[in-house]
């Protein structure tokens, strides 16, 4: 039978896991495509991704703000390698990740860039953020490797708390229903499914507009915070 652990005990295991992980190869854990990154191939695989998923995407993400007057949230930053594409598109990124090493990592290579905050967060919740109204909050190959439904569903409540009306959360969920883990294992996340990401939307005061991936290890997710009246 699967260990039980304690929210706390889950929280701890994270960040212990994963300064492990950054202190052995953080580039690695962050892209397990190859271990030998340079900072070019490292920050032009993020460049890659934000092209993806962002710049094909500006209508949602913007809706006819101009990106340089955007304030956005990053879930799981790692070692920047996304923060650093982010922050050529919009004016300020708040970044944060449950390991002090990957944040170490993120802030050296580029928290000297403008409008670039890297915060160290306790695994679930955005309290260290500063209490301001955020444009868009992002996240990628983060909550696949959460072992717990209860710790992704925090951090969705607290990007509504966070995010304006009718802003967009986009995230990446692990979609292969057939990978659940054990609440100790950090590195195989929970699943969910095309119906649990939309009862976890509705109960969270997001309407699941879009989705893509369902089933598949790169399930994302498209939540738009409902304007107040909704409540
Ligand atoms: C595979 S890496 C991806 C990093 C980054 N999103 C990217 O794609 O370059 C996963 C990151 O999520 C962070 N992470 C894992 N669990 C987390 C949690 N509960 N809260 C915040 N960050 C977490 C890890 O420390 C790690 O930096």
């Amino acid at each position: 039978m699967a260990k039980q652990l304690s929210r706390e005990e889950q929280l701890e295991l994270m960040r212990r896991d994963w300064d492990r992980r950054a202190q052995e190869n953080a580039r690695y854990y962050v892209d397990t495509s190859r271990k030998d990154w340079t900072d070019d191939t490292f920050f032009a695989s993020g460049q890659q991704a934000i092209n993806e998923d962002i710049l094909t995407d500006m209508g949602n993400i913007c809706q006819g703000k101009d990106p340089k007057s955007m304030r956005i949230i990053e879930i799981g930053c790692g070692a920047g390698r996304l923060t650093q594409a982010l922050s050529k598109v919009f004016g300020e990124i708040h970044a944060v990740d449950v390991s002090g090493e990957m944040v170490a990592q993120a802030k050296a290579a580029l928290g000297d860039r403008p409008g670039v905050h890297i915060y160290q967060n306790n695994g679930c919740d955005l309290r260290v953020l500063p209490e301001l109204d955020y444009d868009f909050a992002y996240s990628a190959i983060v909550f696949q490797h959460i072992p717990s439904r209860e710790i992704i569903e925090t951090y969705v409540r607290e990007v509504n708390r966070l995010l304006k009306p009718g802003a967009l959360f986009k995230f990446q969920v692990q979609g292969y229903l057939a990978t659940d883990s054990t609440p100790d294992d950090t590195w195989h996340g929970v699943s969910f499914s095309e119906q649990q990401a939309r009862e976890m939307a509705e109960r969270c005061n997001f309407e699941m507009r879009y989705s893509y991936g369902a089933g598949v290890q790169y399930f994302w997710l498209w939540f738009f915070k409902k304007p107040a009246s909704a409540l």
